[in-house]
């Protein structure tokens, strides 16, 4: 049946209801077979909250690389549809960061973050971060020992990320349980229909995320260095003659890119995990291909992205699958069902690593101009720990059903509880 014809028939009212499963327990526990059904109504799937939800893996590549017919949700937008939902204070705040910039604010950003993780610099945080894998898998260790179980997820994913940003960017150690706290709460902003308690919660996360990097560029300003941070200072020095406002951008840079890299990569890690957990033929292959550990990162970034959806609006009344949808009407690309989609990537609720010879086709980490910039951190923190997990754990099993929070687009765990033998 054409998308056309197929979206005809759709009552948007029971998109909510699938939304609502995709929250509960079963639905978090696996989201699949909702997000399936969801892309079987089709191509554009109108939501009753004024959005469309775009399914099919072409259209959600094609919106996420042409920006000029698919806005990020910037100053402009919220100004003319700022409701309750998009003009809560964390909502607005994030319209001024690199994700919710259009050129020629964003290029300008975008540019002035640098080439911050080109090969030179991942290889001088290789050794750090490998060095702060072992030390988190002794901790598991230990406690699987003490205790018969511990949670890769506390132990491991949470801390592994934080760590990682923390000495990339010097955030001092004892601070690193506040930055998550909050980070976690900010991120609700970002949430696919958050509820009115949600968005307060965001709301208390942004402004502690303000107050505490505010401080941290004020530390740099007086303290310059060759840090990160410090670098950022300087290229704002020149971009904004204005000392308030250039320590404002790189507030803002730091602060949003903390949360993006918080909010993604310690799903991936303990994604790792438990998808080998629920495939044994695939993990035994990889004991066996130690080698393959890339491979397997980039199958598990297409099998269940840590990020479920990103959002634009579209910048002038248009027609998409035979659906009308009007200038600023919001689009949700829903990566978690393009990376799935049978048009794209062969039996795609197939897990395997060796899939069509290594050729496999996802968008965990968007596309275009807003293209992820830490994918090659993340990646590499994904590859050096799944590595030394399997050299470590080779009996590793998770011991008992994982937890989510209730999130829809972007994915979190509060437990993975894991033990050996
Ligand atoms: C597995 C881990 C990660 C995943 C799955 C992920 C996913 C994504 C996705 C899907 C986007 C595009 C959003 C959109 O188009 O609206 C994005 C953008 C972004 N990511 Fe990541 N990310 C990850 C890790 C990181 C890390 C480690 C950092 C920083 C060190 C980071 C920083 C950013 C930033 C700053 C943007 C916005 C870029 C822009 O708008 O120009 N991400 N990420």
């Amino acid at each position: 049946m054409a998308h056309s014809e197929r979206n005809a028939v759709i009552n948007p009212r029971s998109v909510v209801s699938l939304i609502s499963r995709l929250r509960n327990a079963r639905g978090q526990a696996d989201p699949y077979p909702i997000i399936k059904e969801i892309r079987e109504m089709g191509e554009v799937v109108p939501a009753p909250w004024g959005a469309q939800l775009f399914t099919s893996y072409e259209l959600c590549d094609k919106v996420l690389r042409d920006h000029k017919s698919w806005r990020a949700l910037d100053d402009q937008w919220r100004t003319r549809r700022a409701d309750g939902r998009w003009g809560a204070p964390s909502a607005t705040e994030l319209s001024t960061v690199l994700q919710g910039l259009n050129p020629p604010e964003h290029t300008r950003a975008r540019r002035s973050v640098g080439n911050i993780f080109d090969r030179r610099t991942l290889e001088k945080l290789r050794t750090p971060i490998a060095a702060t894998v072992e030390e988190l898998l002794d901790n598991l260790e230990e406690r699987i020992r003490e205790e018969g179980e511990a949670d890769f997820s506390v132990l491991v994913s949470e801390e592994l990320t934080i760590a990682a940003m923390g000495h990339w960017l010097g955030i001092p150690r004892a601070d690193y349980a506040l930055v998550r706290s909050l980070s976690h709460a900010h991120i609700y902003a970002q949430e696919l229909l958050p509820t009115p308690s949600q968005l307060a919660t965001a709301n208390v996360g942004m402004l502690g995320m303000r107050e505490y990097f505010t401080n941290l560029v004020k530390d740099r300003r007086e303290n310059p260095g060759d840090d990160v941070i410090s670098g950022w200072i300087r290229t704002w020095d020149e971009l904004e003659p204005d000392r308030e406002s250039a320590d404002h951008h790189v507030y803002l840079l730091v602060m949003f890119i903390v949360g993006a890299a918080l909010e993604t990569t310690s799903t991936l890690l303990s994604n790792l995990v438990w998808t080998l957990d629920q495939h044994p033929d695939q993990r035994a292959w990889l004991l066996e291909n130690p080698h393959e550990v890339p491979r397997a990162v980039e199958e598990v970034l297409r099998f269940d992205p840590p990020v479920h959806v990103t959002t634009r609006a579209a910048a002038r009344d248009t027609v998409v699958a035979g659906v009308p949808i009007a200038r600023d009407e919001i689009v949700h690309t829903l990566i978690a069902s393009a990376n799935r989609d049978p048009d794209r990537n062969t039996d795609p609720d197939t897990f395997d690593i060796r899939r069509e010879g290594g050729h496999l086709s996802h968008l965990a980490f968007g596309g275009g101009i807003h293209y992820c910039i830490g994918a090659g951190m993340a990646r590499m923190e994904a590859q050096l720990l799944l590595s030394a997990v399997i050299r470590r754990f080779p009996t590793l099993r998770v011991s008992a059903q994982p937890q989510w929070e209730p999130r829809v687009a972007f994915r979190h765990y509060t437990a993975l509880p894991v033990t050996t033998g």
